[in-house]
């Protein structure tokens, strides 16, 4: 493995769930279960990938794994409940930690098998009074739950008390993953720049003719030689108006000479995700009307990212990307009007219908709260997001001018906050349009 590619030291995940444990206190219980093994069809499952939030505090690869926290259990507060070893089962699917390596390898103080959870986990609730729980994401866990505290209840005439406060545990956790720390700035700016490359990659490739799957495959094989084998979403690769269906993922239509084409693609690095959309002229050169509106979002995505700084809050990359997009599409004429009213009457919609961006980390789109106490929320440095405004005229679009018809573009990078500004993780993908057609025309007659 690159050094580069490294996961995050075990350090990082102790670390966490340290910070996680102030924050619940004393006399409380947060349980964290993984993912589910997805089938997808007779005895074939998708690819496993762990629950973000339960990775985040063990880098626990297996499924059939949940992570309890007791702050101040003297036997051990982290503790780990997963599968137990078995020669048979390992041969045919895999190899398990078991729990003498959830304890050796994983740092977890104590581990009990996964079979045993019903039979431990009231015990554990007994001693607690708030249980850290976030209830909705697992149907069948949330029984269990239930259930577990029905059997608490029924021993309160031992002089057992069951605990009396349920707390959602997302809220505190997704307001550490907000943050990032330098182990994960370092690993997600890894990450972009696999991206980052494929995309470049795809510019030196793309010719007429060839079908969309192919700068898809493109895009998969360059990641997963830069030890990114998985994708943080599926690849969208739109040709010409395909661009316009914002989650087109198909990607089965040829590329036609005088198109564009638009990638949304980003891998993900050890459970961290890029997302990136660049869009080129699959000819190599960008015809008159593709360029103005190119050069026009650009500019958007320029003036967007230059908002990414401590103390602006969230929308402002956003307000900034409308203003600029109005502004231009009534110079263009494809709208017409004074731009404060058309801005207050969002007449840009029919052409640029969604945000300019989302919080990115484990999950594409990240969680972390937009607004706090009703207000948009002030970027602070270590916040990381997308800046991605675009524009798309459908083929059918009325009141527009033939020529502008099926141009759908996205400019999307992906941006840390720093102390005094940005940094844009994603840059190493050409963007301008001179740069754009120089990459492309690299080693073509
Ligand atoms: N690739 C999904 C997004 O850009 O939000
Ligand atoms: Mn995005
Ligand atoms: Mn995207």
């Amino acid at each position: 493995m690159p050094p580069t590619n490294r996961p995050l030291p075990a350090s990082e995940f102790r670390r966490r769930r340290r910070q996680l444990m102030r924050m619940m206190g004393a006399d409380s219980i947060a349980i964290i279960p993984t993912a589910r093994e997805q089938l997808r069809n007779n005895d074939v499952h998708f690819p496993f990938r762990p629950d973000s939030d339960f990775h985040y505090l063990t880098g626990f690869p297996e499924a059939d794994a949940v992570a309890v926290l007791i702050p101040g259990r003297k036997q051990g507060q982290y503790i780990l409940f997963c599968r137990e070893r078995d020669p048979q089962a390992e041969q045919w699917e895999g190899r398990r930690a078991g729990q003498e390596g959830a304890r050796e390898q994983y740092a977890a103080d104590d581990a009990f098998p996964i079979g045993d959870l019903d039979e431990i986990l009231p015990r554990m609730l007994e001693q607690c009074e708030r249980v850290f729980y976030a209830m909705g994401c697992d149907a069948q866990l949330d029984r269990r739950m239930s259930t577990w505290i029905r059997q608490v209840r029924r021993k309160a005439r031992a002089g057992i008390s069951a605990p009396l406060e349920f707390i959602a545990l997302d809220h505190y956790l997704h307001e550490l993953r907000l943050y990032k720390s330098r182990s994960e700035i370092a690993l997600m700016r890894r990450c972009a720049r696999i991206s980052a490359n494929a995309h470049r990659h795809l510019m030196r490739v793309c010719q007429p003719g060839m079908h969309e799957y192919q700068l898809e495959a493109e895009f998969i094989h360059q990641c997963s030689q830069a030890g990114a084998r998985e994708q943080a979403y599926p690849a969208i690769v739109g040709g010409g108006a395909n661009a316009c269906v914002l989650h087109y993922i198909e990607n089965d239509q040829t590329l036609n000479d005088g198109d564009l084409v638009l990638i949304d693609a980003g891998c993900e690095l050890h459970c961290y995700a890029s997302d990136i959309t660049r869009t080129f002229p699959v000819n190599g050169r960008f015809s008159p009307e593709q360029r103005a509106l190119y050069e026009l979002v650009l500019e958007a995505q320029l003036a967007a990212i230059d908002e990414v700084k401590p103390g602006n809050h969230w929308n402002a990359p956003h307000e900034r990307a409308v203003k600029v997009l109005t502004r231009g599409l009534v110079k263009l004429g494809l709208l017409e009007g004074r731009v404060p009213r058309l801005l207050r009457d969002e007449a840009y919609k029919p052409f640029y219908m969604h945000r300019t961006g989302h919080w990115l980390g484990m999950d594409v789109h990240d969680v972390g709260n937009y607004k706090v106490d009703g207000e948009w929320r002030e970027l602070e440095p270590g916040m990381v997001l997308t800046i991605e405004p675009g524009l798309y005229i459908a083929p059918r679009q009325k009141g527009v001018a033939k020529k502008w018809r099926g141009i759908g573009i996205r400019i999307e990078d992906d941006v840390l906050v720093t102390r005094d500004g940005h940094d844009v993780l994603s840059g190493d993908a050409p963007k301008t349009v001179e740069a754009i057609e120089a990459t492309m025309n690299e080693g073509k007659t």
